[in-house]
C-alpha cells in the first residue's frame, strides 16, 4: 500500500531528479527516500540524461544498476558535482541526523566530496531540535563495549542520560555495516549542541563516524503527498 509519506518521498525525489544535468557525476543516497530519487533519475537516464553515481550503499548501489544508472567510484571521480540523500531529522538549519539505514559512512564521505549536497525530506522528519531520532554512531567491531564506555562518559559529561548499551539488531541479528562496522542507537531526546557533540564523538577511538550532519546540506527539497515539493536553498 502507498502511503501518503511515500507519495511524499516520491514527489522530493521526482523534483531532485530534475536538477541532475547532462555530464553530472552523482552521490546516490540510502534509504527509501533516496532510492525515490535513483527510480525517478533513472527514467531521465532512459530519456537520455548522461550522468554517472557513486552509490553511498550495496543497497542502492544494486538499485542502481539493475534500473540501468552508469556508477562510478570515488577513486576514479574524487569530486562529485551533486550529491542527492534522505535524512531521518532535519532541523531548522538543515543539520541533521542520519543512519536509520546504516549507510552514513560513505553518506558522510559522499556528502562532502560533492559540490552541492541536496537533502530529500517529507514534514514528518521536519524538527525544531535534532534528538527525538535515536543518534547512530559508527563503531569498530574490536572494542566496542569498551568504545561504548567512553562514549557514554561523553554523554554524561554533557547532561545526557545513556541507556544501556546494545549495538543495533536486525531481525535478531547484529547489524554489520557496508563497512563491516556496528552501530550504537543513543536516545538524547533533545541535542544541545550538535556541531559540538559531532565532533567529540569522532575523537574517541573507536568511534568510526556519528550520524550528526552538520552544514552538511545545501539545499532542501521537501516533498509533499499531493505530489508538489519545495526547493529550500
Ligand atoms: C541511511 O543511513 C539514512 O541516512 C537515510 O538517509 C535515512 O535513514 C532516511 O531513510 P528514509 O528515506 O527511508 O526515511
Amino acid at each position: 500500500m502507498t502511503t501518503t509519506q511515500d507519495l511524499a518521498k516520491q514527489a522530493a525525489g521526482r523534483a531532485a531528479a530534475q536538477l541532475c544535468r547532462d555530464g553530472m557525476r552523482l552521490g546516490l543516497g540510502s534509504g527509501s527516500t533516496s532510492h525515490a530519487f535513483v527510480r525517478a533519475l533513472a527514467e531521465r537516464v532512459a530519456d537520455g540524461l548522461d550522468v554517472v553515481g557513486v552509490p553511498t550503499s550495496t543497497a542502492t548501489r544494486d538499485l542502481a544498476l539493475s534500473l540501468g544508472i552508469r556508477l562510478t567510484d570515488l577513486d576514479t571521480d574524487p569530486r562529485l558535482d551533486l550529491a542527492v540523500d534522505g535524512a531521518d531529522e532535519l532541523d531548522p538549519h538543515g543539520d541533521m541526523i542520519k543512519g536509520g539505514g546504516a549507510a552514513l559512512l560513505r553518506e558522510k564521505i559522499i556528502a562532502r566530496a560533492a559540490e552541492r549536497t541536496v537533502i530529500l525530506t517529507d514534514e514528518s522528519k521536519l524538527v525544531p531540535q535534532l534528538g527525538r531520532f535515536p543518534l547512530p554512531i559508527e563503531v569498530l567491531p574490536f572494542g566496542w563495549a569498551s568504545t561504548t564506555r567512553l562514549v557514554a562518559e561523553l554523554l554524561r559529561g554533557h547532561g545526557y542520560e545513556f541507556p544501556d548499551p546494545a549495538r543495533r539488531l536486525k531481525d535478531g541479528e547484529l547489524v554489520v555495516t557496508d563497512s563491516g562496522n556496528h552501530l550504537l542507537d543513543i536516545g538524547l531526546t533533545a541535542i544541545r549542541d550538535a556541531a559540538t557533540l559531532a565532533l567529540e564523538l569522532n575523537q574517541i577511538p573507536g568511534v568510526v563516524e556519528n550520524g550528526l550532519f552538520i552544514q552538511v546540506a545545501d539545499a532542501v527539497v521537501v516533498g509533499r503527498p499531493d505530489g508538489s515539493s519545495e526547493l529550500r536553498e
